[in-house]
C-alpha cells in the first residue's frame, strides 16, 4: 500500500510517500480502507517532534479517517468489513490502510460523505465535549470563539448556535470572519484589526463574554482573560499560535472566573458513554442541518505535505482533507 512516512522529525517538505506492506489487525483493531484522512493542528506539530505523542519512526502522520472496513480483529464486536466508518487513529491515516483499536471507530451516518466523516470526528468531538461537559454553556449566554474559522473554532461556532449561545466569532481576517459568519455567528471580531478586548466589551454593553473558546493561547488568551465575564469559564483548547500562556490568577478571583481545561482524546476514552451520547446529538444536528462542516481544500496522497501546510502556515480555513480513494 502507499503511505506517506515521516522518517525524522523535520518540516512537511521531508515526508515521503513510500510502497509498504499492510499492517495487521490486532485482536482489538480493525483494518481500514481509508478513503478521506481529515488534517488537525496536530498533525503540524508531529512531524516536528513537537506533539505530547511522539511515534517510532517512520510512521505516517494522519489522526483521523473514513473509510471501508477491511477486516476486523476477533474482538471487534460493533463493526464488520464492508461497514462505513470513522476512526480517530492518532496518526497512521495518510496511508491507504490504516490499523485501528475498535474503541477509536464509529459507524458513519447514513446521509455523510467521507471526506465530511473524515472531517468531523475530531473537530465536532472537541467543540461539543468543550461546551457541554467543560463550559455548560447555557441559551442565552454569550461565547466568544478565537480562531473561528479554524477546524474547532468554526465547529464552535455552529455547536454554539445549535446550543442556543449568541456567538461572537474572532478571527484574523474579513475573509476568516466571512467564513464564520456563514457558519452562523452574530458578531464578528477581526483581532489583527482592533483590539479583542475592547471590542468584546463594546458588543456585551461592557459584561464581558460568559464562554471564551481558545484554540489559539499567546497573546490573545492575555486579552481574551480581560473580557471575561463575571462568574465565566475559558476554555483552553489549544495554543496553535506557539505560545503557551501563562495566568496572573488574580484575574479569575475578580470575575469569579474559571479557566478551563478541554482535552477530548482523554474524555473519549474515559467516559465513552458521554461521548458517544454527545456523537448522538451532533449527528442529529448534522441530519437536520444544523451543522454544516466545511471541507475547503482536498489534496491527494501524494499532496499531504500541502495539506498540512496549509493549518501549519496559517492559510486553511474549516477543514482540509487528504483524499486517497
Ligand atoms: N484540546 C483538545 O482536545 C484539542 C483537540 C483538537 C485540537 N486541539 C488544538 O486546537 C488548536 C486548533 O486546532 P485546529 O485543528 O482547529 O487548527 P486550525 O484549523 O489550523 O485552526 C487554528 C486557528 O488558530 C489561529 N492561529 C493563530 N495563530 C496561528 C499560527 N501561528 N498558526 C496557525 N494558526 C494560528 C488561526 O486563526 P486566525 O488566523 O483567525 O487567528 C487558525 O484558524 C490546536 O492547538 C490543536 O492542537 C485541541
Amino acid at each position: 500500500m502507499k503511505a506517506v512516512l515521516c522518517k525524522a522529525f523535520g518540516p512537511a517538505e521531508s515526508l515521503v510517500l513510500e510502497d509498504i506492506s499492510s499492517p495487521e489487525p490486532k485482536k482489538n483493531e480493525i483494518l481500514l480502507e481509508v478513503y478521506a484522512a481529515g488534517v488537525n493542528f496536530p498533525d503540524t506539530l508531529i512531524i516536528e517532534g513537537k506533539y505530547q505523542f511522539k511515534p517510532p519512526f517512520p510512521f505516517s502522520p494522519g489522526g483521523e479517517a473514513a473509510g471501508v472496513v477491511a477486516a476486523v480483529g476477533e474482538k471487534v464486536q460493533h463493526v464488520k468489513p464492508g461497514d462505513r466508518v470513522m476512526a480517530l487513529t492518532g496518526w497512521g491515516s495518510f496511508a491507504e490502510q490504516v490499523a485501528v483499536p475498535g474503541y477509536n471507530v464509529m459507524p458513519i451516518p447514513a446521509g455523510m460523505d467521507f471526506e465530511t466523516a473524515a472531517a468531523f470526528g475530531m473537530t465536532y468531538g472537541t467543540s461539543m465535549h468543550a461546551l457541554k461537559q467543560r463550559a455548560n454553556l447555557q441559551p442565552g449566554e454569550t461565547l466568544l470563539v478565537l480562531g473561528a474559522s479554524g477546524g474547532v473554532g468554526l465547529a464552535a461556532v455552529e455547536i454554539g448556535k445549535a446550543m442556543g449561545a449568541r456567538v461572537i466569532a474572532a478571527a484574523s481576517s474579513a475573509e476568516k470572519l466571512e467564513v464564520a459568519k456563514r457558519a452562523g455567528a452574530d458578531e464578528l471580531i477581526d483581532y489583527s484589526a482592533s483590539s479583542l478586548k475592547e471590542e468584546v466589551k463594546k458588543l456585551t454593553g461592557g459584561q464581558g463574554a460568559d464562554v471564551i473558546y481558545d484554540p489559539v493561547g499567546g497573546d490573545l488568551f492575555d486579552e481574551a482573560i480581560r473580557s471575561i465575564a463575571w462568574n465565566g469559564r475559558l476554555l483552553v483548547v489549544g495554543f496553535a499560535s506557539g505560545r503557551i500562556p501563562e495566568l496572573p490568577v488574580n484575574l479569575a478571583l475578580l470575575k469569579g472566573a474559571a479557566v478551563v481545561g478541554v482535552f477530548w482524546g482523554s474524555f473519549a476514552q474515559r467516559q465513552p458513554q458521554d461521548n458517544l451520547a454527545n456523537f448522538q446529538q451532533l449527528f442529529a444536528w448534522h441530519a437536520e442541518g444544523k451543522l454544516k462542516p466545511l471541507v475547503s481544500q482536498t489534496f491527494p496522497l501524494e499532496r499531504a505535505a500541502d495539506a498540512i501546510n496549509a493549518l501549519g502556515q496559517r492559510k486553511a480555513v474549516g477543514k482540509v482533507v487528504v483524499k486517497i480513494r
